[in-house]
């Protein structure tokens, strides 16, 4: 049987735009009071109104997933407001653009702090309170590229591995508590990822770009739908595209050969780069 949605309150962060905006509008869609955090406050206040529009329940939080302060604020406002949380979805994140070696430690630490620490932020306070409950479930918004390490986005690469690996650990230490967890691994996704990677890359070469036409980037939809799939029926993964999962956990059989065709592959994009020839997103 799959669990019903309806009243049962979840904190997503990273709400304001792309994966978590949608899955904010599918979750609220599915009878969830919403919790929307994120630094923006505009975008938030945004989707929250779209949600009580349509007869939702939400509430908005501006704040930074880097502060903990802010993220035990979100679940209190969950459990004010909507009287439980029985749901987070750690989705706040970035990527950036830079080799490994080149990239300086404050801003290795940085991308650490938001994307690992920022996730752990969040689900640390939620989760006394979901084992009191006896139930809840912890979704974390890892990467397809928590299985490959793509050139240039080394350390983006390790904070997704690293998501992936902690909730699938904690996963099964929690099992038998009514808490489940699962970590979410979309392939490329329109959102404003890509414009904030190429923001914050020194050397704005645009690797994840160039040849990524648009037509191969799934909606945040589809990922949004996905959520509210596994929210419904848990389990430890949620993929978007098998057929990338297939590919990815092949390549990682295979390093040597993975590594000759990445090394050719980011060779080809960095020489249309510099001839401009930047791609659709
Ligand atoms: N797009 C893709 O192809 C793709 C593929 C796989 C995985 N992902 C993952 O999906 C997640 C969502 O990304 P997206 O694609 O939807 O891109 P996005 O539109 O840029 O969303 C990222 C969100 O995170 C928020 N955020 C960033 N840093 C934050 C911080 N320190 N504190 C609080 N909020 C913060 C941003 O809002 P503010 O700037 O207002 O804080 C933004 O709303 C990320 O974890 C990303 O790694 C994306």
């Amino acid at each position: 049987m799959p669990i019903s949605l309806a009243g049962k309150p979840i904190v997503i962060t990273g709400a304001g735009s792309g994966i978590g905006r949608a899955a904010a509008l599918a979750c609220a869609g599915a009878g969830m009071p919403v919790v929307l955090t994120g630094r923006r406050r505009e975008p938030l206040e945004a989707a929250a109104r779209e949600i009580e529009a349509v007869g939702g329940r939400a509430a908005a939080l501006a704040g930074d997933v880097t502060d903990r302060v802010h993220c035990g604020a979100a679940v209190a406002l969950c459990v004010e407001r909507f009287g439980s949380i029985y749901a987070v979805f750690a989705n706040a994140g970035y990527g950036v653009e830079c080799a490994a070696h080149e990239m300086s430690d404050a801003d290795m630490r940085a991308i650490f702090e938001t994307n690992f620490f920022g996730t752990l932020n969040v689900l640390r306070p939620a989760l006394p309170v979901m084992r009191a409950a006896g139930r809840g479930h912890l979704l974390v918004c890892s990467s397809c590229l928590a299985l490959l390490p793509l050139p240039y986005y080394g350390a983006y690469c390790a904070t997704k591995a690293a998501q992936h690996h902690v909730s699938r650990a904690m996963g099964v230490e929690l099992r038998g508590s009514g808490v489940w967890v699962s970590s979410v691994h979309p392939v490329g996704t329109r959102t404003e990822f890509f414009d904030t990677a190429d923001r914050r890359s020194p050397k704005r070469a645009g690797l994840m770009r160039v040849g990524a036409s648009d037509r191969f980037l799934q909606p945040p939809e589809r990922v949004a739908k996905a959520v509210v799939r596994c929210l419904r029926r848990p389990r430890p993964e949620v993929w978007t595209s098998h057929a990338a999962r297939l590919a990815f956990e092949f390549a990682a059989m295979f390093p040597g050969a993975t590594d000759a065709a990445l090394g050719w592959m980011v060779e080809r994009r960095r020489r249309a780069a510099e001839r401009g020839e930047r791609g659709g997103a």
